[in-house]
């Protein structure tokens, strides 16, 4: 079972926009795509770069390194080259709290 940890308010995080957070000592990237939370690992599978330097567009999110996509949905890569998906972790948003599953 998963244990639920607060990692940031609602207000931090409008739609299309996506942050970096750290819950367990694991870095996460937190993104609302229309008003809906996803939370993903915070470093592109490819060489490690923070994806919450890229752009998001839509649910896309491209790496500022080497411009893998993923979509943040469900973590898959969508153009290399970046070859693993981004690990997901469950959300639940309670009032203006948003927690992630560890
Ligand atoms: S580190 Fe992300 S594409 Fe290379």
């Amino acid at each position: 079972m998963e244990d639920y940890t607060w990692v940031a308010d609602t207000e931090e995080l409008a739609p299309g926009t996506m942050k970096l957070v750290r819950a367990s000592g694991v870095s996460i990237l937190l993104v609302n795509v229309n008003g809906e939370v996803h939370a993903l690992s915070g470093f592109c599978t490819h060489s490690k770069c923070y994806l919450h330097n890229g752009k998001l567009d839509g649910k896309v999110v491209t790496c500022p390194c080497h411009f893998a996509e993923f979509d943040v949905t469900t973590g898959a890569v969508l153009a290399p080259p970046a070859r693993e998906p981004l690990s997901t972790y469950p959300v639940k948003v309670e009032g203006n709290d948003i927690l992630v599953g560890m």
